[in-house]
């Protein structure tokens, strides 16, 4: 892990010794699948996790368990000390300003569901608007078409063209005076596509409109700063990033934060409470009501070390040529059609070949050990704009290495042989 991206770049014997390397962390990755070994390729759906993770979720069952915020007993101050602790390893990794502004939540969906419910009450009324693009996840449109029937507002969607890039001059000229707030995948689970977020966001405060990136598929392919962006929210799920389910983050500016209401009433959220009236905590505690998933938020903390002790070089080099072989490849195969050819992608490909139906592809694969993903992939509204179904779709993480790739070319082969 501690050959440069330079080198790794140059010679192909180290980036494989690196991935191996990385992959000994790993322990699913030497399991067997209908008795072929296994070829993970759906990581824009989970990411595996390092043994380090594991260990810290059951470290945690085994000398800690207790509740967090609420005992004046050791273990509670022990859990305690190890949850807080990883927002503040956040906020680092992500370059927060103040642990106030971390908010923790169950992932990614969570976070934008809060933002749309508790932004949206304090900010959103009849004839507003929401912005979002044409390439969103559901989780990134159904909270806000939500929001939009609660006060009459109106979502609008700043189209994509046929690479499955933003149309930069549609999306600006749908920032108007009436537009709330802008809701933007960083990058699409469906295409790959890596959006220019920091110029979108740049073009909507030209508004004084505020931002909420999906980071979801960011999070395990590029490093975030959220100062750096000018994001107004940032929302990631750990598990997409090496970490376990059940655990995210929606980071948001303290002054927006501030000035938006609690989001669900309990526990943790509150100052005081009379039957008259409530005073809230303060930041971020007032986004979190109930025991929080104190063993998933140490987990997270150990998938971010992990994180921290890649080579981020090393990884795009990596990720990038995983993505050329496999984008390569596949165009060479007569009747394979890439759905998303951005010109800055990141490790997902999307693909249909000729009218053989994703689910059956999926299905022939799983039977040589390889799981893609297949399906709309929970955005729909991007289906519909290239006029399929589904898609298969094979994402990469740090660990996967060019034999898997090339396992996946035979199993497309396989697929053609037995439609054929
Ligand atoms: N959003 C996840 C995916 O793209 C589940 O597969």
């Amino acid at each position: 892990m501690m050959t440069s991206g330079t080198t790794l770049l140059q010679n192909d014997d180290a980036l494989q010794a690196w991935t191996m390397k990385l992959r000994e962390q790993f322990p699913i990755l030497n399991e067997h699948v209908h008795s072929k070994r296994l070829v993970y390729l759906d990581n824009a759906a989970t990411t595996q996790k390092p043994e380090s993770v594991l260990s810290a979720m059951e470290g945690y069952y085994r000398h800690l368990n207790s509740n967090i915020h609420r005992g004046v007993h050791f273990l509670s101050e022990q859990a305690t000390e190890a949850y807080e602790g990883v927002r503040e390893k956040l906020r680092s990794y992500i370059n927060a300003a103040a642990t106030g502004e971390i908010v923790f939540v169950r992932g990614t969906t969570e976070a934008i569901n809060l933002v749309a419910d508790s932004f949206g009450r304090a900010f959103v009324k009849a004839g507003d608007e929401v912005l979002i693009s044409g390439m969103e996840h559901h989780s990134n449109i159904v909270p806000w078409q939500l929001l939009c029937e609660r006060t009459g507002a109106s979502l609008k969607v700043a189209p994509i063209d046929d690479r499955g890039e933003i149309i930069v001059e549609e999306f600006e000229r749908l920032l108007n005076k009436r537009t709330r707030i802008v809701g933007l995948a960083h990058v699409s689970n469906a295409l790959g596509t890596v959006n220019p977020v920091k110029h979108l966001i740049d073009l909507a405060h030209r508004h004084d409109i505020p931002v909420l990136v999906d980071g979801a598929q960011a999070g395990p392919h590029l490093r975030i700063d959220v100062r750096d962006l000018d994001c107004d929210f940032y929302a990631l799920s750990a598990h997409k990033m090496y970490g376990p389910t059940g655990i995210g983050v929606l980071y948001g500016k303290q002054r927006l934060l501030e000035s938006m209401p609690p989001y669900q009433g309990g526990g943790d959220m509150i100052r005081s409470v009379t039957f008259e009236k409530t005073v809230f905590n303060d930041l971020p505690y007032k986004f979190e009501a109930g025991t929080p998933s104190i063993a998933e938020g140490i987990g997270f903390g150990a998938a971010l070390d992990f994180l921290t002790s890649l080579d981020w070089r090393a990884v795009s080099v990596h990720e990038h040529s995983l993505l050329e072989k496999a984008s390569d490849a596949l165009c060479n195969i007569p009747g394979v059609r890439i759905i998303g050819t951005a010109r800055e992608k990141a490790g997902v490909v999307s693909f249909v070949l000729n009218d053989v139906h994703p689910h059956d592809i999926g299905t022939i694969l799983d039977q040589e050990g390889i799981a893609v993903r297949t399906g709309h992939h929970c955005a729909q509204p991007v289906m519909l704009r290239y006029g399929i179904p589904a898609t298969v779709r094979a994402s990469f993480a740090v660990y996967n290495t060019k034999e898997e790739i090339e396992a996946l070319i035979r199993g497309i082969y396989r697929v053609k042989e037995v439609f054929h």
